[in-house]
C-alpha cells in the first residue's frame, strides 16, 4: 500500500502549483497528476457540474490504484469534496480549503481577511466557512477574480494588462470603508485559486508591502504528509519516487503551460491522454 501513488488532480494545469509543494514535502513518494484540461474552466460551472466532473476525475485516479487523493483545486475542494470524500471513504480525500484556510487564520493578526477565487469557490463560500470555524471573529471580504485564471494561463504575469487586471479586482477589497470600530483593510490575502500564485508579484504590486499572502500549497502538503502518517501511508523509498502526468485533452498545451506552473520543463510525451 505505502508505495503506491498519491492522486493529484485539478481542473487543469494550475493544481501543479500545489504538486510543486508535495514533490517537495515529500519526495519519496510518487505521483498520479490529473488535469481535467478539456473541461477547464471549473470555476464558472455549477455546483452540479464541478461535483460531476469532480466525481469522475476521482474515479479514474482511484482505478489508477491511488493510496491518497489530493483535490489540488481550489473550486473542486470548495464545491464537490464531500461527494468525493463520500464515495471513496477508505481513502484520504484532502482539499486545499482547509489548509488554505487554517494558513489564513494563523497569519492573520487583526482578523480581517481578503479571499479571492473562481466565481464557484467564492459563490459557495467554503473559504469564508472554514476561516470563520477557527477564528469566528474574522471579517471576511471575498472577490471572484476568474480573468486571473486566464491571465495565468496565458502567461500573462505582468505587464500593464495583468495590472490593470489585478487593479481592477483588489482595489475594492482593500479599500478602507471607514466603518467604526472595524479593522480598515485586511491584513491578509488568501489565493484561493490554484492559478493565482503564478500572479503574486502583481499583486502583491497592487495591495501593497505589508499585507500577508497566503496560498495552500504548502499547507496542503503539510496536511497530506500528517494524514499519510498517521494512517502509515508514507513511502518507506525513495526508490518508488516518480510521477505520472495525465491530461484529458491538449498534450503538447498541456506541456507547455504547465512547464511554468510546475517549474520545470515538461515535454509533451511525458503527459498521457486519458478520457473521463
Ligand atoms: N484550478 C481552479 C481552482 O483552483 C482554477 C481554474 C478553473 O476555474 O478551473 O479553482
Amino acid at each position: 500500500m505505502t508505495g503506491r501513488p498519491i492522486g493529484v488532480f485539478d481542473s487543469g494545469v494550475g493544481g501543479l502549483t500545489v504538486l510543486r509543494a508535495l514533490q517537495e514535502r515529500l519526495p519519496r513518494e510518487r505521483f498520479v497528476y490529473l488535469g481535467d484540461t478539456a473541461r477547464l474552466p471549473y470555476g464558472t460551472k455549477s455546483a452540479d457540474t464541478v461535483v460531476r466532473y469532480a466525481l469522475q476525475a476521482a474515479d479514474a485516479l482511484v482505478h489508477a490504484s491511488v493510496k491518497a487523493l489530493i483535490v489540488a483545486c481550489n473550486t473542486a475542494s470548495a464545491v464537490a469534496l464531500p461527494a468525493m470524500s463520500a464515495r471513496h471513504a477508505a481513502l484520504p480525500v484532502i482539499g486545499v480549503v482547509e489548509p488554505g484556510a487554517e494558513a489564513a487564520a494563523a497569519a492573520s493578526r487583526s482578523g480581517m481577511i481578503a479571499v479571492i477565487g473562481t466565481e464557484a469557490t467564492v459563490r459557495g463560500g467554503a473559504y469564508q466557512r472554514a476561516i470563520a470555524a477557527r477564528l469566528p471573529q474574522a471579517q471576511i471580504r471575498a472577490a471572484a477574480c476568474q480573468l486571473f485564471v486566464a491571465l495565468a494561463e496565458e502567461g500573462w504575469t505582468d505587464g500593464p494588462i495583468a495590472r490593470a487586471t489585478a487593479q481592477r479586482y483588489l482595489e475594492p477589497l482593500f479599500r478602507d470603508e471607514g466603518l467604526a470600530g472595524a479593522a480598515a483593510v485586511p491584513d491578509t490575502l488568501v489565493l484561493g485559486c490554484t492559478h493565482f500564485p503564478m500572479l503574486r508579484a502583481v499583486i502583491r504590486e497592487v495591495i501593497g508591502p505589508t499585507v500577508r499572502i497566503v496560498d495552500s500549497a504548502a499547507t496542503t502538503a503539510l496536511a497530506v504528509e500528517r494524514s499519510l502518517h498517521e494512517r502509515g501511508l508514507l513511502s518507506s523509498s525513495a526508490a518508488a519516487a516518480g510521477l505520472r502526468l495525465l491530461a484529458t485533452d491538449g498534450v503538447a498545451r498541456f506541456a507547455a503551460v504547465g512547464t511554468r506552473f510546475l517549474g520545470r520543463s515538461i515535454q509533451p510525451h511525458e503527459v498521457e491522454l486519458v478520457d473521463l
